[in-house]
């Protein structure tokens, strides 16, 4: 059952997915998680006590998260029954944000594989109505919710809103899309400030994702800022900014398997660094049951991703927790 689901995806993607217009194939495959009952299938989930973590003392199933994307309830409630030990909300601002216009997703064929470029620019229906969404969802796996803004008031409000409907809270200062998040990294003297604030806004585990852009900065002010305001947990990390004609904004955030060595790098350094006193979730370019096992093995706690999801579909986490425990006896 798991190789024909994986065989039945990889022949969609090829033959589907992959050759729609970038907006056809997004509405299509957001009709199909909704309406699709997948999550009923246990084929596509495996529980084993030996896959069990730990991540900001909250107990996750295994170390598998769904990376920031969606924020419709109805599909982050389908994610939770596809295998993932967490699922993560779309970045949500103090007000509705309408993103930037089409085209702001494309394909990209890397040398290392089929990746995204997108410039979706935090399109979010802002903390209130946010708040009434995820009221209704019910909690299969922890679900962790993500705040975004333009100051560390925002960033406070937001956290302090959403805190109540998540088992953690993630905070974005990286996401390459607006100028508003990405360029916290060149401001690192601001973001003691911004931590401290969202620390005081919620007693519940905070993760900070950081941007591949920034590996110095990250390394030597962001993340020893994070440690000093009580933060333990990074999340390394969100796209590569890059050029591309084809979106509206002519620049984008890469991702998918092409930032991978550098992932794998990232936590491998970071944990050197820090040792016991952080905790790592590896995000970018893991699309492959081997590249989460390398991502772990550098010393990652958990490890999150996104595009491998739309590229190897849902089927993806059932195959790399199954090998998780081929490897991990
Ligand atoms: C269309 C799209 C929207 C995204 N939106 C968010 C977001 O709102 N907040 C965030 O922190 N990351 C966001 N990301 C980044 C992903 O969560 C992830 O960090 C990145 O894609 C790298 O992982 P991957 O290579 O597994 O996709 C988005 C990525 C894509 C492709």
């Amino acid at each position: 059952m798991v190789r024909a689901a994986d065989l039945v995806y990889r022949a969609l993607y090829r033959g589907l997915f992959s050759r729609l217009p970038e907006r056809m194939a997004v509405a299509l495959g957001q009709w199909g998680l909704r309406h699709l009952p997948l999550d009923r299938l246990t084929a596509f989930r495996r529980d084993d006590p030996r896959l069990r973590v730990s991540l900001g003392g909250i107990a996750l199933a295994n170390p598998l998260i769904l990376s920031s994307m969606y924020y419709d309830t109805a599909i982050l409630r389908r994610a939770m029954g596809l295998g993932f030990g967490a699922v993560t909300a779309k970045s949500i601002t103090g007000s509705p944000r309408p993103g930037h216009p089409h085209p702001n997703l494309v394909r990209i064929e890397t040398a290392e594989g089929p990746g995204l470029v997108n410039c979706n620019g935090f399109r979010n229906p802002g903390l209130e109505a946010y708040r009434r969404a995820l009221a209704a969802l019910p909690h299969r796996v922890p679900l962790i919710v993500a705040a975004a803004g333009e100051s560390a008031d925002e960033y406070a409000r937001v956290v302090a809103g959403l805190e109540a409907f998540g088992a953690l809270v993630e905070i974005n200062i990286s996401s390459p899309n607006t100028k508003l998040v990405y360029e916290w990294s060149s401001r690192p003297a601001e973001l003691g400030a911004l931590f401290r604030a969202v620390r005081a806004a919620t007693a519940k585990p905070i993760i900070v994702k950081v941007s591949p852009d920034f590996r110095d900065v990250n390394e030597e002010r962001i993340i020893p800022a994070a440690l000093d305001a009580g933060i333990t947990i990074v999340n390394c990390g969100n796209t590569r900014r890059v050029d591309e004609p084809r979106l509206s904004q002519r620049t984008g955030g890469l991702s998918g398997p092409a930032l991978f060595r550098n992932t794998v790098d990232n936590v491998r350094r970071l944990r050197d660094r820090f040792g016991a006193a952080l905790q790592i979730i590896a995000t970018g370019g893991i699309d492959a049951p081997d590249k989460a096992r390398e991502a772990l093995d550098a010393g990652a706690t958990a490890c999150a991703y996104f595009t491998g999801f739309i590229t190897r579909g849902p089927i993806l986490a059932r195959l790399i927790l199954d090998h998780l425990l081929t490897v991990r006896p």
